[in-house]
């Protein structure tokens, strides 16, 4: 496994057999299985893997927890080995962002609502990092995981806007055996906030419920999933959505698909979840 934090190294050992597809995973690192799924889509799919690490501070706001985001570089490389990657890209700020840099990628509307509606500056900063390690990757197909669903979104149009020539491939939500969505941030979680952050995804589900009862309205679904979260004295809504999967727009009635979604602080830590109701 090559692991390198330079450019033209990684472009080098992209070529070297311009036959060959490549698989990437972009990550901000202390790896879990939910990473490690996508990391197994890809070796399947393609013939080499790549994945980056990198906390990429422009999706950050300045209140956010960059400083205290978890980190372990030499776990992960021994994850990533294991499992058969063959390269390792680990940028820094200063290769990432030289004295200088002055572009940005913005999109106009998949990034307002939800995550952009509590986090103004967060896609910006995320398309801008991904553009930036598609055109050094350059892969045939990156993946991303269905947890973060409103990134899938905008990457995708970003792809679709930009002409990137790759596929994009959006993995199953990984879960802990209580229903918790793997996320690095977990390890910030107390103890009592741990065994209190379940009730995200049993909300989620209880709305899941509801909508195969046959109900429609999607406010009642978005009150389902209120009612069952601030019944948790640890938990703090950011947002309860039910949204439409394409435009992301909180629906009324529910049609053609809904995005159930949720961001839930516990402590000074937020979660996000969702189910993903594909149309009838
Ligand atoms: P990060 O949070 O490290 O996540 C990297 C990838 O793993 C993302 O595509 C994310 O959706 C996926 N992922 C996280 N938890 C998952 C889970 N429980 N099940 C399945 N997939 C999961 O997302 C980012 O990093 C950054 O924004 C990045 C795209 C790397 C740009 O900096």
């Amino acid at each position: 496994m090559i692991v390198t934090s330079d450019i033209d190294e990684v472009r080098r050992q992209r070529w070297v057999e311009p036959g060959l597809t490549w698989g990437f995973v972009p990550t901000m690192g202390y790896l879990h299985a939910g990473h490690l799924s996508l990391v197994q889509l890809s070796l399947a799919g393609n013939n080499r893997t790549a994945v980056s690490i990198y906390v990429n501070p422009t999706q950050f706001a300045p209140t956010e927890d960059l400083s205290t985001y978890p980190r372990n570089l030499a776990g992960d490389l021994a994850l990533l080995e294991e499992a058969g990657v063959d390269l390792v890209f680990t940028p820094n700020d200063a290769i990432m962002y030289p004295p200088g840099f002055q572009t940005t990628v913005s999109l106009s509307q998949v990034t307002q609502p939800l995550e952009g509606s509590s986090r103004p500056t967060h896609f910006a900063g995320v398309a801008t990092v991904v553009a930036k390690l598609f055109n050094i990757v350059q892969p045939t197909r990156a993946y991303f995981g269905q947890k973060d669903a409103q990134q899938t979104i905008v990457l995708r149009q970003m792809v679709r806007d930009l002409n990137f020539n790759l596929e994009m491939v959006i993995g199953p939500t990984s879960r802990e055996p209580d229903g918790l969505a793997m996320s690095s941030r977990n390890a910030l979680l107390s103890a009592e906030n741990r065994a209190a952050a379940p009730v995200v995804y049993r909300a989620l589900n209880a709305a899941k419920a509801a909508y195969n009862a046959g109900e429609r309205s999607a406010e009642v679904l978005r009150q389902t999933m209120r009612a069952m979260i601030s019944a948790v004295p640890q938990a703090r809504i950011d947002y309860v959505s039910a949204a439409d999967p394409r435009t992301l727009q909180e629906l009324e009635v529910v049609a053609d698909g809904v995005l159930l979604s949720t961001a839930v602080f516990f402590g000074q830590t937020r979660l996000i979840d969702n189910i993903l109701i594909e149309e009838d």
